[in-house]
């Protein structure tokens, strides 16, 4: 039975984890980007978006990935800042995500937001994998340049091996004293009752096409029927941020996780003082790989469909509020209406 890819919502994939733990760069290894360069501080401090497609995955993934197994249109990255005073985002990104990658920096082990991102996860019941990054830093390592991590873990000295897996079963501890039951992923056969853990490094790649497989599987087999409903239906999504666009004044910058959003739709979001309704100008929509934050050259659009990031042009923005609800409202009814406008409020 095959299924048409363009009925299916793309999953939404949450990055979460420890400040400098290696979130972002991790997602610019993935879409061959350098985000994490530009980011002052070398801190991110922003919800970030990208939609990195099929194609991108099983490039990436090389031999592990059968694009032809797959009908998901890709996946949707929500990077978010480790940083301990970005609590607010970092349980934003986790609300918005199907399922999730904590990452943990092998060396560095369980860190207060590691935990911190584990406890939003059990809330909100998110499926994750844990991302064991850095394997590079390991004393002796013999990097394997974008490898599978079996390939990359052959090539290393008893030593080197013998250290990471130190390091590795204290993750897999720290986990299970979370109350999960984990194990390196490739002897994971149920990964809704266990935590796959894949060691990898968003440096030098090796390991990348495993966690990009093991997300794939995971949406594949367990989202299927979530991730076929809805499709159509009117847009729903929360506000990243809102900004200044020359040429189209406060824009909304938006995660859509259900729904589609059309131009000329009467979109309701919540607004300093009350709900804004207006009506959509513009769809602007990064172009593939492309993390939301610092595209510029986004794409002009008619429709966007879940799950998304984009940008949407539109009258009296000014008094939005990031994080806050936006709804498209379809038809005139004004029972419709106040009763968004109740939500979003
Ligand atoms: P916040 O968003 O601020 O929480 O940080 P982050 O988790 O996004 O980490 P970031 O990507 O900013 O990386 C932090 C530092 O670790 C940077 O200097 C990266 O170059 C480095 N780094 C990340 N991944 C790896 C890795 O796999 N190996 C090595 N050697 N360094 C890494
Ligand atoms: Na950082
Ligand atoms: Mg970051």
């Amino acid at each position: 039975e095959t299924i048409d890819a363009g009925s299916l919502r793309t999953p939404i994939v949450a990055v979460l984890g420890h400040v400098d733990h290696g979130k972002t760069t991790l997602l610019d290894r993935i879409r061959g980007s350098a985000v994490q360069e530009g980011e002052a501080g070398a801190i991110t401090q922003h919800i970030g978006a990208t939609a990195v497609p099929l194609s991108t995955i099983s490039e990436m993934a090389g031999a592990l990935v059968d694009p032809t197994d797959f009908d998901l249109p890709g996946l949707l990255f929500i990077d978010t800042p480790g940083h301990h005073s970005f609590s607010t985002l970092r349980s934003r990104g986790g609300a918005l995500a199907d399922i999730a990658v904590l990452v943990v920096d092998v060396n560095d082990g369980f860190q207060p937001q590691t935990e911190e991102a584990i406890d939003i996860l059990k809330r909100t019941g998110t499926p994750f994998v844990v991302a064991a990054n850095k394997v590079d830093t390991t004393p002796g390592w013999n990097p394997q340049e974008g490898q599978p991590i079996q390939q990359s873990l052959e090539a290393q000295s008893d030593r080197a091996s013998s250290r990471l897996n130190e390091n590795l079963y204290e993750l897999i501890g720290d986990l299970s004293g979370k109350g999960f039951s984990a194990d390196f992923y490739w002897r994971v056969q149920d990964f809704q009752s266990n935590i796959g853990v894949v060691p990898l490094s968003a440096m030098t790649g090796e390991g990348i096409p495993d966690l990009l497989t093991v997300l794939m599987g995971l949406s594949q087999r367990y989202m299927k029927e979530e991730m076929s409903v809805d499709v159509a239906g009117p847009g729903v999504g929360t506000v990243l941020e809102v900004k200044d666009e020359q040429g189209f004044g406060a824009t909304l910058d938006v995660v859509l996780y259900d729904g589609v959003v059309r131009e000329g739709d009467t979109v309701v979001v919540g607004g300093r003082d009350e709900p804004i309704v207006t009506e959509v100008r513009a769809l602007l929509q990064p172009r593939p790989n492309a993390e939301i934050r610092a595209e510029k050259q986004f794409e002009r659009v008619e429709e966007v469909r879940a799950a998304a990031g984009v940008k949407i042009a539109a009258p009296d923005l000014d008094e939005a509020m990031s994080g806050a609800p936006v709804r498209v409202v379809r038809g005139d009814d004004e029972a419709a209406l106040e009763a968004v406008k109740r939500e979003v409020r």
